[in-house]
């Protein structure tokens, strides 16, 4: 789906046109990779709109950042607080916020240090992201996720994503919506954007942050949700073969949300059906984002925003 442009983007501390926001070919990032950046939803609620866990996306960004050696001028609390003015500027809700931290133009040469980083608030309208409205039918990789103490899986870098597009290429080549990929020691790690659980016997289980995955905020939401059903949560070394034999099984992320697995490499996941942890999981997450549950975990920052569309989920 094609971008759909909002009116302003905020830029080191003050909103600038859309069309405005252009980088020199020759910044840092472009040849490097040097970016971190978070993905965000904010949802439409029956009186308004709120931003789903807006201080844990900018910690993760501060601490993306920090991982990379990226002094940014601006605490959680700063690039929360501009989050909140820039979605309000431009007065798209629902939609997708995607803040940026980047090296920019200046030296040339691998080493970033002497290059300015640059900050970016975007925010745009986007749907659904795995496709699949009965459940998604994905694929194990042949691309395995980045092997500890290469590209560090724990910041959410621009770079990291050229290992996730090749998962996901090759997924939607071979029809699939897409892939699972396994770690570098074969266990199950995450999907090209989005973690990973499976349902066995009643247990909900997750792969640990050390199989080389992104420590993914709705992860951690539905590990919390789970556990107020009084359902089981464990995360462990998986191996690929229980994703043939699991009960259910699920996506997680922002762009994901809570996205339940068909099949796997062709195999039912169970019959195929939205089992029923899933269910009671994923009822009770689209509940809470979309204001019909009570926000019992402080997860939603208001925005004050007149909302004119709908999109996606
Ligand atoms: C590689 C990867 N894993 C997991 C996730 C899910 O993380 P979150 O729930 O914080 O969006 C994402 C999305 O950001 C991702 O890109």
């Amino acid at each position: 789906m094609p971008i759909q442009p909002t009116a302003n983007i905020w830029h080191n501390g003050q909103l600038i046109p859309w069309d405005k926001a252009q980088i020199h070919v020759m910044s840092h990032v472009i040849h490097y990779g040097s970016s971190v950046f978070e993905g965000i939803r904010c949802y439409t609620q029956p009186n308004g709109a709120g931003i789903f866990r807006l201080q844990e996306h900018m910690q993760r960004l501060i601490d993306s950042a920090k991982i990379y050696r990226m002094p940014l001028p601006y605490t959680a609390d700063q690039l929360s607080a501009t989050t909140i003015d820039v979605v309000e500027a431009n007065g798209v809700v629902p939609c997708y916020i995607r803040p940026i931290a980047f090296r920019g133009y200046g030296e040339t040469g691998v080493n970033p240090m002497k290059n300015p980083v640059e900050v970016y608030i975007v925010n745009y309208p986007w749907g659904k992201y795995v496709p699949g409205d009965d459940g998604a039918d994905v694929c194990v990789s042949s691309w395995a996720r980045l092997a500890p103490n290469t590209m560090p899986s724990l910041a959410k870098a621009g770079a990291n994503y050229m290992n996730a597009q090749l998962i996901r290429m090759e997924a939607e080549i071979n029809g699939y919506s897409e892939g699972i990929a396994l770690d570098v020691n074969g266990y199950l790690s995450e999907g090209s954007g989005e973690n990973l659980f499976l349902v066995r016997s009643g247990i909900l289980y997750t792969t640990p942050l050390a199989n080389s995955v992104l420590s993914g905020i709705t992860r951690s939401s539905v590990i919390t949700i789970a556990r107020q059903l009084g359902v089981e949560v464990i995360e462990q070394a998986l191996p690929r073969e229980l994703l043939y034999i699991c009960d259910e099984a699920f996506f997680t992320g922002t762009a994901a949300e809570v996205t339940h697995l068909r099949s796997v490499d062709r195999i039912l996941v169970g019959d195929g059906t939205m089992g029923p942890i899933t269910k009671a999981i994923s009822d009770e997450f689209f509940g809470i984002v979309n204001g019909l549950k009570p926000d019992r975990y402080n997860w939603l920052t208001p925005v004050n925003v007149k909302v004119t569309e709908t999109v996606g989920a």
